[in-house]
């Protein structure tokens, strides 16, 4: 008990939101019970366009939602497939402390495909506003009442606890909604869900309509919020302060449409603004990076909690800021939801972020040459590209080891390229030699050997390539690239190769300049003998 209560205080202590929450929060009803997470994702989730998974997939998921400590996992929709079927049972076999549900509709044969499956608890619904009565059901009050009661005293028959849904509750006239409600509550359902179907619903209204259906429904009331309207979460957690206790939602927010509420924004308020802890925090970042990759789903980057942004900072201010005192611009610490923080060096970086990375990596780089490091940064970093480690690594190299120190002999005025399919590639390089000005074309296989053609013939003195090597630092196409040039001159006796390294995004400018570097080396040290 104790330990549990420091292990509160030091997740606690990981908070940093606003402290107005606590003065004009509500507490929560009390005497409702726990609140509990009904996890949807291989449900609803699944629903989503581009979705569709394996069995193995759904198993892997389902073992992950377990271990993360959801209290509900509804598996899949039973009646829909043989294979569906297989996979809801081999979730259930597997033993999960979470109780694995299987949709249905109120029809019998669902609940009896549910049934097969071995899970211990249905979910079943019926449309009840006048949309789904008049348009899609084509049934009477009367009717859907009728049919609602006859599947959950069926379904309890069969042994298996009932949750059931009015679905577009949000948009079914109160008394009527209450009717249904009290009519399946008094047929034998458990618990009672509150779909926001159309995500239609304000927080304000939630509140309202969770407050009446509390009132008089005794059992467990749950809610299942869209996001149509952005508001999923804000939902949920009002139907939480109105006295639901189970929040149906999803990993990543994914499901129909633009999604469900967010299982683990949801998970996050609760604990932050109402110390309610439903599930294994630290585990959030692993699940939604597994359900990410599984369902491949993107992510959005500016997604909440699971985004690739959520922790990352690139303005020199606020990596400033984050490195005093990571509260400066950061809710709660990263570690609190298992997410790493990313310090990322890019356009926008300042001094102190680069100093801080480089300090991370345990790269050495004299203050002096700070400034050309920026600078370099700063060109290598054009259209928004993010340097990473290898990245920086090379291009400190090449500022440390691959220049000239000393005025260079050989500079680049300019280069113009061309290439295509079908025609001979040609350069022009304008460049001046210890002040002079000289310009050359020349034709090549390639663009790159176009180039240093150009470039051997305009600098004289017989240069030839020994060797070169170009590579992408992180195997993507925006990458950086970095290439090494080997040049030897034929008129140095016994001076052997000379090698020259450049950085950057161009392959043919980089190309470039590790030529010119490497001419420029030789030069120095030829002048220097
Ligand atoms: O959104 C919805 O109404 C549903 C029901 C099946 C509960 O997903
Ligand atoms: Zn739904």
């Amino acid at each position: 008990m104790e330990s549990q209560t420091s292990d509160n205080a030091s997740k606690r202590a990981m908070l940093a939101v606003s402290p107005y929450n606590q003065v004009a929060l509500p507490k929560l009803p009390e005497g409702r019970g726990p609140i509990q997470i009904f996890d949807t994702t291989l449900r609803d989730g699944e629903q989503a366009p581009g979705i569709a998974l394996s069995a193995e997939e759904k198993v892997r998921i389902a073992a992950a939602l377990n271990d993360l400590g959801v209290d509900y996992i509804e598996a899949g929709f039973a009646v829909s497939s043989d294979i569906e079927r297989k996979t809801i049972r081999e979730i259930v076999d597997a033993g999960p402390h979470a109780t694995v549900v299987s949709l249905a509709r109120s029809v019998r044969k669902d609940i009896d495909a549910a049934v097969e499956t071995g899970v211990p608890c249905i979910h079943t619904f019926i449309g009840t506003s006048p949309l789904h009565r008049e348009y899609k059901l084509k049934m009477t009050k009367e009717e859907i009442v009728e049919r609602a009661v006859d599947t959950v005293e069926y379904a309890r028959s069969r042994g298996v606890d009932v949750q059931f849904s009015c679905e577009d509750a949000t948009r079914t006239e109160l008394d009527y909604l209450l009717e249904v409600y009290k009519a399946v509550v008094d047929a034998g359902a458990c618990a009672i869900n509150v779909p926001d179907t159309v995500g239609v619903i304000v927080p304000q209204g939630m509140s309202y309509l969770i407050g009446e259906i509390a009132k008089v429904i005794k059992v467990p009331i749950s809610v299942h919020c869209h996001n149509d309207m952005g508001l999923a979460v804000a939902n949920s957690i009002a139907a939480v302060e109105a006295g639901a206790t189970i929040c149906q939602a999803t990993i990543n927010g994914i499901g129909e449409r633009t999604g469900n509420a967010s299982l683990e924004e949801i998970a996050v308020n609760l604990f932050a603004n109402y110390n309610v802890e439903t599930i294994d925090l630290s585990k959030i970042g692993p699940v939604c990076r597994t359900v990410e990759r599984i369902t491949g789903f993107p992510v959005a980057y500016n997604k909440p909690i699971s985004g690739r942004n959520a922790f990352a900072h690139e303005s020199g201010i606020h990596v400033h800021g984050v490195m005093a005192n990571s509260a400066t611009y950061e809710p709660f610490l990263p570690e609190l939801v298992g997410v790493d923080r990313h310090i990322v060096i890019g356009k926008h970086s300042g001094e102190h972020s680069v100093r801080g990375r480089l300090d991370a990596l345990g790269i050495k780089m004299p203050e002096e040459r700070m400034p050309e490091l920026m600078a370099a940064i700063k060109e290598a970093a054009i259209g928004d590209k993010e340097i990473d480690d290898a990245e920086l690594r090379a291009i400190v190299d090449h500022i440390l080891y691959s220049s000239v120190i000393g005025d260079p002999a050989v500079i680049l005025d300019g280069v113009a390229v061309m290439t295509g399919k079908g025609i001979t590639s040609t350069a022009t390089v304008n460049l001046r030699v210890k002040g002079e000005s000289r310009s050359v074309a020349e034709v090549g296989v390639g663009p790159v050997d176009a180039a240093m053609r150009a470039i051997a013939e305009a600098v004289g003195g017989g240069y030839t390539l020994g060797e070169y090597k170009l590579a992408a630092i992180n195997g993507l196409s925006d990458s950086l690239c970095e290439a090494t040039v080997m040049v030897r001159n034929a008129e140095r006796e016994g001076t052997g190769l000379v090698v020259g390294k450049a950085v950057g995004t161009d392959v043919v400018q980089t190309s470039i300049d590790a030529m010119i570097s490497a001419i420029n080396r030789d030069f120095a040290r030829y002048d220097n003998q």
